[in-house]
């Protein structure tokens, strides 16, 4: 038997780097799968790759009428969800004297609102389930360790952090398990992003600093995470709630 054989995913940021591979391999390992992302032809797209009969939905997490619908779609597609993963996500640059209001509000209500508010529709599924589940939210290092430039996208991390605890302890006794992955830099269209960002700021690239930086000495890949994301969607890690793994080559020790 396959380790999420029975059970129902929904991956938001489905569509693109770090998501799109763990809905590929929760499909592997046997889940139905919703590719949930902005835009419904990238989602078909990488639902039609991962298989399993995976389907692909239309989501702004930042827009509640958007995440009741796409629940209640994935209900009608699959009967319940038993697994959600948070990895929508946006990052943005600016020192702190020139952080405006919009770009606050951006990532903040993406990466901390949107979370808060697609966690809490699959959580009101989870209850009247009553099946429990486990909800994965991909953070990030930078909300445990400060870098430089990062203040608004750091704070919108470490505020999911803090949401994988709050969760953990309102819905534990539900059987509903809450618990993040922290990646370190990683390869995907929003480092490349980043990396652009970071060479308009400071003339270089970061890529060479962090790889110096990391003792594995490269950056992520988004096949690093997939291991750890079917674990803690699966009932093999039963007993871990309310954690954050960190899963970055060693960046952040210490
Ligand atoms: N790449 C890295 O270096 C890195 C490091 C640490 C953490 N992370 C986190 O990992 C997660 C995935 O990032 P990635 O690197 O795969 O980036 P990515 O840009 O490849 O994927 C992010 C996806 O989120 C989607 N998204 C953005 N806004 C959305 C919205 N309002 N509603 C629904 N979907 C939305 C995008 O369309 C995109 O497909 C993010 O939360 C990111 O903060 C990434």
């Amino acid at each position: 038997m396959k380790r999420l054989e029975n059970k129902v995913a929904i991956v938001t940021g489905g569509a693109s780097g770090i998501g799109a591979a763990i809905a590929e391999a929760m499909a592997n390992e046997g889940a139905r799968v919703c590719v949930a992302d902005l835009s419904l032809e990238a989602c078909d797209q990488v639902a039609a790759k991962v298989g399993n009969n995976a389907c692909g939905c239309a989501l702004d997490v930042t827009d509640q009428a958007s995440i009741d619908a796409a629940v209640a779609f994935v209900e009608q597609q699959f009967g319940q969800i038993d697994i959600l993963v948070n990895s929508a996500g946006v990052f943005g640059m600016q020192p702190i004297i020139e952080i405006t209001a919009e770009e606050f509000d951006r990532i903040v209500g993406i990466n901390t609102r949107g979370l808060l508010f697609m966690t809490q529709a699959v959580i009101k599924s989870m209850l009247v389930a009553n099946n429990g589940g486990s909800i994965i939210n991909i953070v990030s290092g930078a909300g445990r360790k400060a870098s430089p430039g990062a203040a608004v996208y750091s704070l919108s991390k470490a505020a999911a952090i803090s949401l994988t605890q709050c969760a953990t302890q309102e819905y534990a006794q539900q059987n509903i398990r809450v618990n993040a992955i922290a990646p370190g830099t990683t390869e995907t269209p929003m480092w490349n992003h980043v990396r652009e960002q970071f060479q308009g700021m400071y003339g270089v690239s970061p890529d060479d600093a962090i790889t110096a930086a990391t003792p594995a000495a490269r950056l992520g890949t988004p096949a690093d995470f997939v291991g750890a994301a079917v674990y803690l969607a699966s009932d093999e890690s039963s007993f871990m709630l309310g954690q954050t793994m960190s899963i970055d080559g060693g960046y952040f020790i210490g």
